[in-house]
């Protein structure tokens, strides 16, 4: 079995690219691009029905590595291509896996270089199907798709959309960026297996009139980064966010709101069956008091508007009896560390995460530190991703092994 061990991370530095015919042949001259760029190397495996739709030269050209196909290839040292090739692996992964493949893997043929490297490696096998809706529907590839899954073997994809013989439908291949994202996923140790994450992220707006708002600058990319990497970790994440440009992360329930009130009210919705709540939205803590239901007329004269406070949606989950492990941000322009000390305190916090809101907001990247009752750790300024990766981390390590909770 190659079951990926909960948490024994797989760290991919050579993999064996294999790609089987079908049209989603194209998609892995970009998505080797990427691995490359990614800094791993990749040996490229074509079957003969692949030649069909891309070329070995193409596939070579990208890979910076000879193209290998047939089982009696004398270019191989040993005379053992599928001893020779997957021996160094980390990992195979199959993109495009055809519907005929699949079936060939799930009965542990060996009738070309490909299957038999499958059959005869030591390391983690992914396949990324490719194939038109109604293959895909069948009873007989469901029946494999199952028994590879029992197998052990790690399936990415497939998605659902426009399919090359015009039909649309599930059986696409996912694009070279998201399978990229599934390798990186898969690679992630699972420090937050079964565990329930509810996040907030980006910005409210409240409403003045029917074409007016206050609202903030928040992109939601440092919330939408933690959803993603969270996942990634192994938890069930619902990402409950405010209107952003950003694409939902795979795998992740996503709640649509708009107002500090819809917020609040998706939060609580959900709250207690949780583990963790990560507040990292930028809520609006004020509204106006009377929005209009029709838009407000110019006149010459100033206008004032009234605003009232919202809800601390936070504090209003810290102080639940039970409450989930709470994780506040804490975005302040001055005295980073005195504000949010003090927040911290009065939210009821066991960590908050402070930063400056002319350092991160809106940015790809971020500098945070960390505040729990150990004290301070700083995250040097990095990536969003990373900074995400390195708190969930932290949070990992701070959680009690407790049982889990029930909805
Ligand atoms: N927060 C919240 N609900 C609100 C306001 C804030 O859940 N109505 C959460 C934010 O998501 C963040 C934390 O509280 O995790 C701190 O938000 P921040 O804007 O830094 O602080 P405020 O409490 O709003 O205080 P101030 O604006 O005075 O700094």
């Amino acid at each position: 079995m190659h079951n990926q061990a909960v948490d024994t991370p797989v760290a991919i530095k050579k993999l064996v690219l294999g790609i089987t015919g079908g049209i989603a042949a194209y998609k892995s001259a970009e998505f080797v691009r990427l691995l490359v760029k990614q800094g791993i190397a990749v040996q490229v495996v074509m079957t003969e029905a692949a030649h069909h739709f891309i070329t070995p030269v193409t596939m070579q050209a990208l890979s910076g590595k000879r193209v290998y196909t047939y089982m009696w290839d004398a270019g191989i040292p040993n005379g053992m291509p599928h001893i020779e090739l997957s021996r160094e692996a980390d990992a195979i992964l199959i993109a495009p896996a055809s519907a005929d493949f699949i079936a060939k893997l799930v009965h542990g043929r060996a009738d070309d270089l490909l299957s038999t490297l499958c059959l005869a490696r030591d390391c983690p096998l992914l396949v990324a199907p490719a194939m038109n809706r109604q293959m895909w529907e069948h009873p007989a590839t469901q029946r494999n798709i199952a028994q590879l899954l029992a197998d052990g073997v790690t399936v990415l994809g497939p998605e659902s959309g426009e399919q090359a013989c015009g039909e649309t439908g599930l059986g696409r291949m996912s694009e070279p960026e998201a399978l990229l994202d599934m390798l990186l996923a898969f690679q992630q140790p699972k420090l937050l297996q079964g565990k329930r994450i509810l996040l907030t992220a980006g910005p409210t707006i409240e409403a003045i009139d029917p074409v007016r708002a206050i609202t903030n600058f928040s992109s939601g990319k440092m919330g939408y980064a933690i959803a993603r990497v969270a996942q990634e970790m192994g938890a069930e994440v619902t990402l409950v966010s405010g209107p952003t440009r950003l694409a939902p992360p795979r795998g992740v329930a996503l709640v649509n709101v708009s107002s500090a009130g819809q917020m609040l009210e998706a939060v609580m919705q959900c709250v207690a069956s949780q583990d963790i709540f990560i507040s990292v939205a930028a809520v609006a803590d004020y509204k106006p008091a009377n929005p209009s239901a029709q838009k407000i007329k110019k006149s010459e004269q100033s206008l004032t508007l009234e605003l009232e406070p919202t809800v601390d949606i936070l504090s209003a989950v810290s102080s639940l009896p039970q409450p989930p492990f709470c994780v506040g941000f804490a975005a302040e322009s001055e005295q980073l560390l005195e504000h949010a000390e003090a927040k911290r305190k009065r939210k009821r916090l066991p960590l908050l995460v402070a930063n400056l809101v002319q350092d991160s907001m809106g940015r790809d990247e971020a500098g945070v530190t960390l505040l729990d009752d150990d004290g301070h750790h700083v995250f040097a300024r990095a990536p969003k991703m990373e900074i995400a990766l390195k708190l969930l981390q932290h949070i990992a390590s701070r959680l009690q092994p407790s049982p889990r909770k029930t909805p």
